[in-house]
């Protein structure tokens, strides 16, 4: 059974996440979407509410499991059996960062992990968790960018952090 693993810190998911998420899950016999639980960010949502999130949002697609994950990437993959990591490129911008990663991954692990590239669907391109958080922080639209629920819910983190 070929399992793959989605990192990412999906603060929140978006729209462009879900795209890779759903071809990726056509690529692999489970695709496990997990959280970075990253004690240095301050995230706007909780490990525990963005795992919530990602489930309600992929609930449709059956062989798509949400988790999260402290500290390396590689020893997370080898406890749970997975030997390819997901992410989504959107642009050029994204390569050097992706590169590092994807290449100390692999070095790190001996060549057991490594990393496949999905680019991005054109329509997403642009997207990022952070621009959308600035957008809902000053009450934009963002009903192109995150499912309603995901929109109602940082609306809902906003007007609570100004009250
Ligand atoms: O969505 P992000 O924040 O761009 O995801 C980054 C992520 C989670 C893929 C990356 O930071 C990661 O895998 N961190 C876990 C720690 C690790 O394994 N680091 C070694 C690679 S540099």
């Amino acid at each position: 059974m070929k399992r793959a693993v989605y990192p990412g810190s999906f603060d929140p998911v978006t729209f462009g996440h879900l795209d890779v998420i759903r071809r990726a899950s056509e690529m692999f016999d489970v695709l496990v979407v997990s959280v970075l639980n990253n004690k240095v960010k301050s995230p706007l949502f909780s490990v525990e509410e963005r795992v919530k999130i990602l489930k309600e949002a992929t609930k449709e697609i059956p062989n798509v499991q949400v988790d999260s994950f402290s500290g390396l990437l590689i020893n997370y993959a080898a406890d749970h059996n997975m030997h390819v990591a997901v992410r989504g490129l959107r642009a050029i911008t994204d390569f050097e960062y992706e590169l590092q990663i994807a290449q100390t991954n692999r070095k790190l692990s001996k060549g057991a992990l490594d990393t496949v590239f999905l680019t991005t669907s054109l329509e997403y391109a642009y997207l990022s968790s952070s621009s959308v958080k600035e957008i809902a922080s000053f009450g934009g639209d963002i009903s192109e960018c995150v499912p309603e629920f995901v929109a109602k819910l940082m609306k809902e983190k906003y007007r609570a952090s100004v009250l």
